[in-house]
């Protein structure tokens, strides 16, 4: 008989380590919004993602909900080509195979009783035929104005109940309103119906790798820590930066815009973590409080005018191509007063950072995707060097590269080999792709297993939903009622009045 392949084994794989993957027990996912964007781009080949890795038990089970005349082939077939075109692991048969035989679609409306009790029914079949045990985490991925008719529907079927020995857990999407109080409406409905434990609240910058290494860096590590503060850290830059412009998500971007969009949520969320102290552990009570202390200093510019900066794209040339105005793009109306880019300067006003101004942007249409969170410190308090020997030297910086090109650089300043002392800024590197051979999953992967092993760490509390709102409402107030955001040209790095709020501080933005 001729020898089989000889098994892969991992040579980097330490015989050691006995940490045992953090696998899903048996359950249903059930999806609304199948159709929708962010199911096809990036729910779907996460989850087919996680089945490749053996992260899904054998009885997984995934069911569609949505309002199209479907079967459940329908289905599965939009899945195929989901996973087809966006999965981050290579397409294998076996594994496909066994995915599918878990896939069951429920076509309806969100109002129609009848069609929930066939998804109750056709969960009950599931528990009977995979093992499944009643536990079902729903995924609401529908725009939040559905929220209260399907958390309804899941209390009239009392899906929401979970019998004992089992769990049911209800997952949502940002927006998670648009102010302070629309978000405490869209709270009290949720928890009317699910316990607060249960409720898991999306926010996909936190399943990235390199967010969550900004937990690692600052906690695994000492060299950092005596310079994370206000006597080292002249200030701090957040960037969220995309060179994309709305595309085909007119219906939900105009009139949220930018702040609402990103700053509110991701930006906010990035800031958190930069500034918390360390939390007693990893657990999400401990994490949260933490990140809720930060959200609770932060401070506003004492004039909105001077401290924010908001634009709007219009066309122009990015990557050589002509791109569009927003006020061109389909369904935008003429008179559109939404930011598409936004910028402001907060203060932690705590005892670290008191006097640390951390500067936000993120927008649309910019030069370039980029996303970082950089450090920049205080200048060296004396140089004994004369003005022509450092000439082009910099501030020392520390920059945790968020996407695309992950990875923390360091600046610093160096001399120039030659006879003559000069000194220039220099950097030095970790880029992920060169240190580790395993790539990162994607942050749906994490969080979706997450959701589904029960783990809340990485998905906000609502309180710091709350305080995010508490920071951006008396912003989106003033700009309400002070005149239309400023033009930029698509491809530029945004308004003039971005700069000029740096500028005034004597600072500037990092060219990206
Ligand atoms: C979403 C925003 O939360 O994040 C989008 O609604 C934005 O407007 C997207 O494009 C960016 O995500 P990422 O992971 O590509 O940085």
């Amino acid at each position: 008989m001729a020898a089989g392949p000889e098994p892969w084994v991992n040579p980097l794989r330490d015989p050691r380590d006995k940490r045992l993957p953090r696998v899903a027990g048996p359950c249903v996912l059930v999806l609304f919004g199948v159709t929708g964007d962010l199911a096809k781009r990036k729910l779907l080949p996460a989850i087919y993602d996680l089945a490749n890795r053996g992260l899904l038990p054998p009885g997984f089970s995934l069911v569609g909900f949505a309002r199209r005349d479907w079967e459940d082939q329908d289905f599965a077939q939009l899945t195929h080509d989901a996973v087809k075109e966006h999965a981050r692991t290579p397409f294998r048969e076996e594994v496909w195979k066994q995915l599918r035989e878990g896939m069951v679609f429920v076509p309806g409306e969100f109002n129609d009783d009848g069609a929930f009790d066939a998804l109750a029914m056709a969960l009950a079949e599931i528990d009977e035929t995979r093992g499944t045990g009643g536990n079902y985490a729903f995924y609401l991925s529908v725009p939040p104005k559905f929220f209260p008719l399907v958390v309804q529907q899941l209390k009239r079927t009392k899906l929401a109940d979970a019998p004992e020995g089992s769990w049911r857990r209800v997952v949502i999407e940002k927006p998670f309103g648009h102010d302070l109080e629309s978000a405490r409406e869209l709270n009290a409905i949720t928890n009317a119906v699910f316990p607060e434990s249960s409720v898991f609240r999306i926010d996909h910058y936190l399943g990235k790798e390199t967010v969550q290494n900004i937990l690692a860096l600052r906690f695994a590590n000492t060299m950092w820590e005596p310079l994370w503060n206000r006597q080292f850290v002249d200030h701090v830059q957040i960037t969220m930066a995309e060179d994309i412009g709305i595309g085909g998500r007119a219906g939900y971007y105009d009139g949220i815009g930018a702040a609402r969009d990103v700053i509110q949520n991701h930006l906010l969320q990035l800031l958190a973590l930069v500034a918390m102290e360390d939390p007693v552990s990893f657990d999400a009570e401990s994490l949260r409080r933490e990140k809720e202390k930060v959200l609770r200093a932060v401070k506003l510019p004492d004039d909105l005018e001077l401290g924010t900066a908001r634009g709007q794209y219009v066309a122009g040339w990015q990557g050589g191509v002509k791109v569009k105005g927003y006020k061109e793009e389909d369904a935008i109306p003429a008179d559109s007063r939404t930011d598409t880019y936004a910028a402001m300067k907060l203060e932690v006003a705590n005892r670290r950072w008191a006097g640390v101004p951390f500067y936000l942007r993120a927008g649309k249409r910019l030069g370039r995707r980029v996303t970082e969170v950089a450090l920049i410190f205080q200048r060296a308090p004396h140089l004994p060097f004369s003005e022509t020997q450092t000439e082009i030297l910099g501030q020392n910086a520390l920059v945790i590269r968020v996407q695309p090109d992950e990875g923390v650089t360091v600046r610093f300043g160096s001399k120039v080999p030659g006879t003559a002392m000069e000194v220039r800024d220099v950097l030095m590197d970790f880029a992920y792709g060169e240190s580790f051979i395993e790539s990162s999953p994607e942050a749906y992967e994490r969080l979706l297993l997450d959701v589904l092993i029960g783990d809340p760490p990485l998905f906000p509390h609502q309180r710091e939903v709350e305080l995010s709102w508490e920071i951006l409402d008396p912003i989106e107030r003033h700009w309400a009622e002070h005149g239309a955001p400023e033009d930029y040209p698509a491809g530029s790095w945004g308004p003039p009045s971005a700069d000029e709020l740096m500028a005034r501080d004597g600072r500037a933005w990092r060219r990206l």
